[in-house]
């Protein structure tokens, strides 16, 4: 009995790590809009194009915040330039990303919480929840399940446009392309 509750834990760690996996090889391949994350589809969705920065402004490790896609509180986002390539990642070294500030296990603030030397934003305040920026924002330490709403930018000359979310945006019971 012990022996099949070992392995039911084994084969559903293993389909967590895989889910993972394919969710990041779709994306590098620039695939559908929904894919599977940690345990949830993480759904791209659209929202109406704005200029957040300038790639020209941008410091290594210092991050700069902005509002996306709307005003609200929920809205709270970080660009950073990374240094080293990341999982959707824009720019001439594909190192420029940006997420949503608000943890995705209760919404913690995660502002300010950005840890240049391992390219994570956490320890969340509340309950530690840690979240790799390289890695598409996947939980790396904490309580929580889901990884970071990240923000889909493109590029036009030296300007840096965000033109949609990837994930829920924590307090929103669905994110939709229309006001919440
Ligand atoms: S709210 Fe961030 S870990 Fe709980």
């Amino acid at each position: 009995m012990t022996e099949s509750r070992g392995e039911r834990l084994c084969l559903s760690r293993r389909a967590f790590l895989l889910s993972g996996g394919t969710a990041v090889t779709i994306l590098a391949l620039g695939g559908p809009s929904e894919v599977f994350g940690q345990g949830a589809a993480l759904k791209v969705v659209s929202y109406p194009r704005k200029k957040i920065g300038r790639v020209s402004h941008l410091k290594p490790d210092q991050p700069v915040m902005f509002q996306y896609p709307w005003k609200d509180f929920y809205s709270t986002n970080m660009l950073v330039k990374l240094g080293v390539p990341a999982g959707g990642g824009i720019g001439l070294d594909q190192d420029i990303v940006a997420y949503s500030t608000l943890c995705t296990h209760m919404g913690g603030p995660l502002a300010g919480q950005y840890r240049g030397q391992y390219k994570v934003l956490g320890p969340c305040p509340l309950h530690l929840s840690t979240f790799d920026l390289i890695k598409h924002g996947m939980v790396v330490a904490g309580q929580a399940t889901e990884s970071l709403p990240q923000i889909v930018l493109e590029t036009k000359g030296d300007d840096i446009w965000a033109t949609g979310v990837m994930g829920l945006i924590y307090g929103y019971h669905a994110n939709l392309a229309g006001k919440a």
